[in-house]
């Protein structure tokens, strides 16, 4: 008989591929099929994150609500995965009775066998180890039909900065294999897919061996994904400026394909604060980078994550953040208030800077980001850029949609046969958040 499953997700790109891939699973072993309603459904899931705020809060929450839908159906299973369950499994379990199973983001493809486990003993189940990898040998490609897709590369992080809780919650830094990294490509780009998105938490440390013993580093994986006929973007999220090397300048020289937008992520404008966040480089070696880059692609578009009022960032700090937003002239960039996270280092550093402090730092730097981007965005009025159509516009039936290379969203009057294809549009409105255009040609 078929049965309903219901997810929720929070967090990054990865654990939303996590998701799909547990989707799937789940379909294929257990014959669940997905509901937009937890009413309906067989089994509840939650994915957590767990990079900022009250996650642990959050969690609890959720699961108060979930719980009153278990009173009125007593075979409802209820799991708790991610990077949350990851850190605090043991507590959740212990605390909430009604919660079946909780699984880590490294062993989510066990969870079939952990959902027939609870169905035939009636007990509760938990497996948050680190079996290395072992899930990608799980994961499966399905038949896809959009032509963006996303694609886990490595999983963990080595670097330890000392705000961050990943390397606790997904282990140490691993590459898969490139070969196989290529065969699911591959079997997307045949299933129509044109975009590549590759994941990780540190995407440019990637190395692995190939079948043939030799070695593939993030710009030799480049190289070869971009060799993959039908693909005709590729981007990647995220990468660290430490292993930002030499090699992969050279692949945006070499490679039209590769996008051009970076989101590489600096954190702070001061060094002394880079340092106490264990960012391991200097403003300078960030620049260079980004010099280099502009050097072999003029007018690349550079975005960032930045943390304001870490333990330590006085006035003149942060001055330094919002000064070097515009010497390096960033374009979107994401930016947060720092969150104290249990169990790193820096969790346990005396703050002193009040919330309204917080608050106002928050503010003046999305603003100056948020003119910034605008200011590019105008500057795309008139010009023609390459879109990949994704399909019909949500608010008017009558338009398409696509984005731009450098990850601007762009409305115009299409047909049906443009989804999937890249196409050249006259940019020839500029709005808040996305671009008006005319279509002028279509490409693949
Ligand atoms: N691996 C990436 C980022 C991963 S987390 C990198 O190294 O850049 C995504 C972003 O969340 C980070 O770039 C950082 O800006 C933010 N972040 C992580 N931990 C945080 C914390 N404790 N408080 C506030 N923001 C945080
Ligand atoms: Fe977290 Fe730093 Fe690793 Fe990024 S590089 S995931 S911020 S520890
Ligand atoms: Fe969150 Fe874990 Fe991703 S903490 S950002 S879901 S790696």
């Amino acid at each position: 008989m078929e049965k309903k499953l219901f997810i929720k997700t929070w967090g990054c790109k990865m654990n939303e591929y996590d998701s799909s891939k547990i989707i799937n699973l789940l379909k294929l072993f257990n014959n669940y099929t997905l509901t937009k309603y937890p009413e309906e459904a067989d089994i509840l899931l939650l994915n957590t994150c767990s990079i900022r705020d009250k996650a642990q809060e959050k969690v609890f929450h959720q699961l108060g609500r979930w719980k009153k839908l278990k009173k009125n159906n007593s075979k409802l299973i209820i799991g708790v995965g991610g990077c949350v369950a990851s850190q605090e499994g043991y507590y959740i379990y212990n605390r909430a009775n009604y919660v079946d199973i909780i699984f880590g983001p490294q062993t989510l493809h066990r969870l079939p066998k952990m959902i027939e486990y609870v169905l035939n003993t009636k007990e509760k189940i938990i497996d948050v180890s680190f079996p290395k990898l072992e899930k990608f040998d799980f994961y499966f490609t399905e038949k896809v039909n959009k032509p963006i897709s996303y694609i886990s590369i490595m999983e963990g992080c080595n670097k330890f900065c000392s705000f961050c809780v990943v390397p606790y919650t997904r282990g140490k830094e691993i590459s898969r294999s490139c070969d196989s990294i290529l065969c699911e490509i591959a079997k997307l780009a045949d299933n129509g897919v044109r975009e590549i998105n590759l994941l990780g938490q540190n995407v440019n440390s990637y190395c692995s061996y190939r079948d043939d013993g030799s070695i593939c580093k993030f710009s030799e994986l480049l190289r070869l994904v971009s060799n993959i006929d039908g693909i005709g973007r590729i981007r990647f999220i995220t990468s660290h400026p430490v292993d930002f090397t030499d090699d992969i300048i050279d692949v945006y020289r070499d490679i039209p394909k590769l996008a051009s937008f970076l989101h590489l992520p600096l954190q702070s404008g001061s060094d002394k604060i880079l340092k106490m966040m264990h960012r391991s480089y200097t403003v300078l070696e960030y620049k260079e980078i980004i010099n280099k880059l502009r050097k072999v692609r003029p007018g690349i578009h550079v975005s960032s994550d930045f943390i304001v009022a870490f333990p330590g960032e006085n006035k003149e700090d942060f001055q330094k953040t919002i000064d070097v937003i515009s010497e390096i002239d960033f374009d979107m960039s994401f930016s947060f208030i720092y969150s104290p996270r249990p169990g790193t280092p820096a969790g346990s550093m005396n703050n002193t800077i009040t919330n309204k402090e917080k608050k106002k730092r928050l503010y003046i730097l999305q603003n100056r980001i948020e003119q910034q981007a605008m200011k590019f965005s105008r500057r795309m009025k008139g010009t023609i850029q390459s879109v990949l159509v994704e399909g019909i516009s949500k608010k008017n039936p009558r338009r398409f949609f696509g984005r731009t290379e450098n990850n601007r969203v762009v409305n115009f009057r299409g047909t049906l046969s443009m989804i999937g294809k890249f196409v050249d549009i006259e940019i020839i409105d500029v709005h808040h958040r996305s671009l008006n255009g005319n279509v002028v040609s279509i490409n693949m």
